[in-house]
């Protein structure tokens, strides 16, 4: 098993959280198994940005991003340079913290 820390977020997990994942798990898939609601909007399908996540360590874990998933983190809100698709990017074997960013593009365009 393979420790995730997600970062405080103020709607998702007020306090953050710590949780032990099976490696191969999409960081999507443990959020959302362990109470965590990340958006998902097109259903895992890497074809949104709304699970988009910002891996602050382990990233260099993780498998590459597909061209297609890099496409899409173009568009995402609040892109960084260790951002991924949270339905996209599979836990591995060494520990990873992740933060859920503020807003999703979903959100973004509602504010403007
Ligand atoms: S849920 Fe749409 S790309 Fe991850």
């Amino acid at each position: 098993m393979t420790q995730l820390i997600f970062l405080p977020h103020e709607e998702l997990c007020p306090e953050g959280m710590a949780i032990d994942v099976k490696p191969g798990t999409s960081i999507c898939d443990a959020a959302l198994e362990n109470g965590i609601e990340l958006e998902h909007a097109c259903e895992k399908a890497c074809a949104c940005t709304t699970c988009h996540v910002i891996v602050h360590e382990g990233f260099g874990s993780l498998e590459e991003a597909s061209e297609d998933e890099e496409d899409l983190l173009d568009k995402a809100w609040g892109l960084e340079a260790e951002s991924r698709l949270g339905c996209q990017a599979l836990v591995a074997d060494a520990e990873l913290v992740v933060e859920i960013p503020r807003y999703t593009i979903n959100h973004a365009k509602e504010n403007h």
